[in-house]
């Protein structure tokens, strides 16, 4: 193991763009499928993992809820969640804010309340157990309609205080922000912090995150990388303070790039990037793989990749004295002399 990824393992971390239902690892679906008596279309692991193999959004949505489909049981959110918080904790991940995606399990007849009260158990056994500290944000699905959207904000406000903030996800295509621009003004009035996904490599990509940041007014942008192609939306996003949640090893099997180059540009011109897992289990990469598969591809330095860490800290939906303590770790962490 190279000093470098060593440095990259220890360093404290949070994870900001991280989908529970990507963390369904084929060893896991398996084991529910055969719980829940469900049926998979393939017979092995290594069957499931070969047939990952993506192009697109499109094709990767699929086998994303496809997936879900093993997920029916109060139990089978709460092993979901535990299993990706223990291999979180096992990266030094100190804090994660998960999305979920409960119009993809209500469309299958599993309650609102069955999804979050799993996720939810799982969050506060693994931070008494390990002290991995979580928030959950909601995401609705862009391809179902603005009143679907609404009906879904409208059932989560009984569990107010268990979600941060809402997201916007699956497929982009001509699905852009301002569809949602009611919901998430809404979402903004009962005190939800607000992101939105602006895939890689999207049709009016470049439009879309215009519109997250002028028509909704978000705190921050999940991918976002194509803003580099405008350079007054680079300045905009710089002078709001926006943080960008980049998905390497994501980027990699949708667009066959890792965009590491761009994010190393990103932290040049001074926006705030982060490194982030996305769909860890369908990707083949958690956080520590991101980061070292970015560090390598672009040369970042030690200082850039404590950078990248930092970002994440700062732009948490945290409290500030949280969100100082943490940063503060890391910082020592960094002024240890650990590492290249
Ligand atoms: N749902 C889960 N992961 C996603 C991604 N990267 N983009 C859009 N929708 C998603
Ligand atoms: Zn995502």
């Amino acid at each position: 193991m190279t000093d470098m990824r060593r440095f990259i393992e220890h360093m404290p971390k949070a994870e900001l763009h991280v989908h529970v239902e990507g963390t369904l690892e084929p060893e896991l679906k398996f084991d529910l499928a055969r719980r829940n008596a469900v049926e998979l279309p393939y017979e092995s692991v290594e069957e499931m993992r070969a047939a990952y193999d993506f192009d697109d959004l499109p094709s990767f949505l699929k086998a994303y809820y496809e997936g879900m489909s093993v997920l029916v049981t109060e139990q089978d959110f709460y092993d979901l969640t535990t299993a990706y918080l223990a291999r979180a904790h096992s990266q030094t991940v100190l804090y994660a804010e998960i999305f979920f995606d409960p119009q993809a399990h209500a469309s299958r007849g599993v309650a609102y309340d069955t999804v979050i009260r799993g996720i939810r158990r799982a969050q506060e056994e693994a931070e008494e157990r390990l002290g991995i500290r979580t928030q959950l944000i909601m995401c609705f699905l862009r391809d179902m309609s603005a009143d679907s959207a609404m009906a879904t904000l409208e059932r989560s406000l009984p569990y107010r205080d268990w979600i941060v903030g809402v997201g916007l996800d699956s497929d982009e295509k001509g699905n852009p922000p301002v569809k949602f621009r009611d919901v998430f003004a809404r979402a903004r009035a009962e005190g939800y912090r607000l992101t939105m996904h602006c895939d890689v490599d999207q049709e009016n990509s470049v439009r879309h995150i215009w519109q997250t940041v002028r028509d909704i007014g978000v705190d921050r942008i999940d991918h976002g990388v194509n803003a580099l192609e405008d350079e007054a939306l680079c300045r905009e996003i710089v002078e709001r303070g926006l943080a960008l949640t980049v998905c390497p090893v994501s980027n990699r099997c949708i667009t066959g790039s890792l965009k590491a180059l761009e994010v190393r540009r990103m932290l040049e011109i001074g926006m705030r990037a982060t490194v982030n897992s996305d769909d860890p289990a369908y990707f083949q990469g958690y956080i520590l793989e991101n980061l070292v598969a970015t560090q390598e591809e672009a040369d970042l330095s030690r200082d850039q990749v404590v950078r990248l860490a930092a970002n994440a800290f700062e732009a948490s939906w945290l409290q500030a004295d949280e969100k100082r303590a943490f940063s503060d770790r890391l910082a020592g962490y960094a002024a240890s002399g650990a590492g290249p």
